[in-house]
Order: C-alpha cells, then sequence, then structure tokens
C-alpha cells in the first residue's frame, strides 16, 4: 500500500469514529457469519422515553393535540382506532399466514403514492407542527423484505426531503450494510413525516394522529420484518408502555388492518447509539440486528459490502 492511500485509510478509518461508526463487522475468509457475531450481552440498562434525542434538545411538553378533523379523517381515525395487544413471537414462531399486501412492486409503488397524496392533503401534522421545509414520506424499495421506522425527520432530512440521511442515517447506512443489505433494498420511514420544533420527541397524541399513513405504509409494502428504531416508533407499533431495555432483543408482532402479523423488533435509535457509543450498547443493537438477519436469511456482508439475496 503506498503511503497516500494509507493515509486515505486511516482518515476514512477516523472520520467513522468520529462518527460513532464501527458496524462493519469483521470478517475472516473461512468464516460464516457468525464470525461478527458480539459475545454474550451485559444486562439490559434501562432507557427512558426522551433518551431518543441528544440531551442538549428540549423536550416539548406533551400538550394535548386539538385535532379539527381533515378531508380523510374517517378513514384516518378508523385505521388508527384499534388498540393492538403487543404480542411476543420467538424467531421460530411461524408469520400469521397472509399473502403480503404486495408483491408486485408497481402496484405497490402506486399504492405507496396515492398514501402520499393523501398525506399532503390530510396533513396530520398541521395540528402541532406549522413551520417545516419538506415532508419526509419515506423512500426504498416498495416490495421491501425490511423496514426501518425511525421517530421524525430532523434537520438534515427536513431539508432534502429524505429520512435518515444525517449523521443518524449515515449510521443506520452501515448498520444496513453490515447486514449484508444495501439502503435501496430497504424502506426507511418514520412516526411523523415532518420534523418537530427543536427536534422535539413526538408525543403519544401526536405519534397517533400520524400513525394511520405509517400503518398503511406498512400494509402496502408487506414486509417480513420491521426495525423500529428507538421508543416513539416502538411503543407506537406495539402499543407498549414498556421500556426500551425490556422490548428490545425479542421479536413482538404488529398487525395489520389486513390481519396480517409482521414480526417487530425493536432496537436503540441510532442517535441514541451516536450519544452513547459504548461496547454495550452497540453489542446490544448488533445482537438486535442479528436476529433480523437470521429470521430474513440474510448473511452477514464481507469485505466488498452487501450480499444480493434480500
Ligand atoms: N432521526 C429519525 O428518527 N428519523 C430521521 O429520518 C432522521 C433522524
Amino acid at each position: 500500500m503506498t503511503d497516500r492511500m494509507a493515509r486515505l485509510v486511516a482518515q476514512h478509518a477516523q472520520t467513522s469514529r468520529l462518527l460513532g461508526v464501527d458496524f462493519v463487522p469483521a470478517y475472516r475468509a473461512g468464516q460464516g457469519a457468525d464470525a461478527a457475531r458480539p459475545g454474550p450481552l451485559p444486562h439490559a440498562e434501562s432507557q427512558t422515553f426522551f433518551a431518543d434525542r441528544p440531551a442538549q434538545e428540549t423536550p416539548r411538553a406533551a400538550a394535548a393535540v386539538e385535532v379539527k378533523p381533515g378531508p380523510h379523517a374517517e378513514r384516518a381515525a378508523h385505521a388508527a382506532a384499534p388498540a393492538r395487544p403487543a404480542q411476543h413471537i420467538t424467531p421460530t414462531t411461524p408469520i400469521t399466514p397472509g399473502t403480503p399486501a404486495a408483491r408486485d412492486p408497481a402496484a405497490a409503488a402506486a399504492r405507496l403514492e396515492a398514501i402520499r397524496k393523501r398525506y399532503d392533503e390530510d396533513a396530520p401534522h398541521r395540528h402541532f407542527i406549522t413551520s417545516f421545509t419538506n415532508i419526509v414520506f419515506g423512500e426504498g424499495d416498495p416490495c421491501a423484505r425490511l423496514m426501518f421506522i425511525g421517530e421524525a425527520p430532523g434537520e438534515e432530512e427536513d431539508k432534502t426531503g429524505r429520512p435518515f440521511v444525517g449523521r443518524a442515517g449515515q449510521l443506520l447506512n452501515k448498520m444496513i450494510t453490515a447486514m449484508g443489505l444495501q439502503r435501496e433494498q430497504v424502506y426507511i420511514t418514520n412516526v411523523l413525516k415532518t420534523r418537530p420544533p427543536n427536534n422535539a420527541t413526538p408525543t403519544q397524541d401526536e405519534a397517533r394522529l400520524c400513525s394511520p399513513y405509517l400503518f398503511e405504509q406498512i400494509e402496502a409494502i408487506g414486509p417480513e420484518a420491521i426495525v423500529t428504531l428507538g421508543l416513539p416508533a416502538t411503543r407506537l407499533l406495539l402499543d407498549s408502555v414498556e421500556s426500551m431495555s425490556r422490548l428490545r432483543g425479542q421479536w413482538h408482532a404488529f398487525r395489520t388492518a389486513d390481519g396480517r402479523e409482521v414480526p417487530v423488533m425493536p432496537t436503540y435509535h441510532p442517535a441514541f447509539l451516536l450519544r452513547s457509543y459504548t461496547p454495550e450498547n452497540r453489542a446490544k443493537v448488533w445482537s438486535d440486528l442479528r436476529l433480523v438477519m437470521d429470521r430474513l436469511g440474510l448473511a452477514a456482508a464481507g469485505p466488498g459490502g452487501s450480499q444480493a439475496n434480500a
């Protein structure tokens, strides 16, 4: 390796480290995916609802949201209404038989577009967010096997209209790559589709108001598994008030309105991980992702990047 190449590699490693990134698993020729499996996990730590946002940001008061009906309110209220008891399922529990909503990419893309249009018209965020630049609906494969759901767009996402493109997004990209996937092969979205003032954590009322569109996105895509990133998404999908330390590391189920049970794996939000970049937290997230990989039959990425079996 030339001096210049060595310097470039060292700079890249340094940048990644500053970003809090070390998710590319170690790979040795002749060893399987288990080479990257972390050792036994330390005891789970407690995490509060607000721990998913940087400490310097001020959480808003959880004010009750006054809801004025939008043009599609009836449908939205209907979709949001049923309580969804959280279910625990083991990795070997078969997914309830049911046809994924769409395996036809064009049909799934058209349905997503219709949901996006309805979201734009209804603008459920108008009750609590009045100042933002772009609606961040979500992006990725309309027939993705795996969905990632975060909490709300941040500054970069607001500017670009794309989910997870800031620092947390760069870490999420590394996590996806480490799972042997490319970002384009998964679908990424958020509970809220617009940036809350000061990046505040969504209140339960706000999450519920926006939930019908998210739940319909899940139905349209028909993923085989969902990773919820942080507590707001986890609690919304599982209809739970448990802490992340109790919920992560095991499978739960989200029941769609069309009767499918989608396995859900909660894990820490990448922004939380960037703030608390301890070996324990990294091991916990990697172990959660390994459970997802096992369920989907994915092998960790080798040095050349992702595999094509998604
Ligand atoms: N955090 C989120 O929860 N979502 C994004 O899109 C970006 C950061």
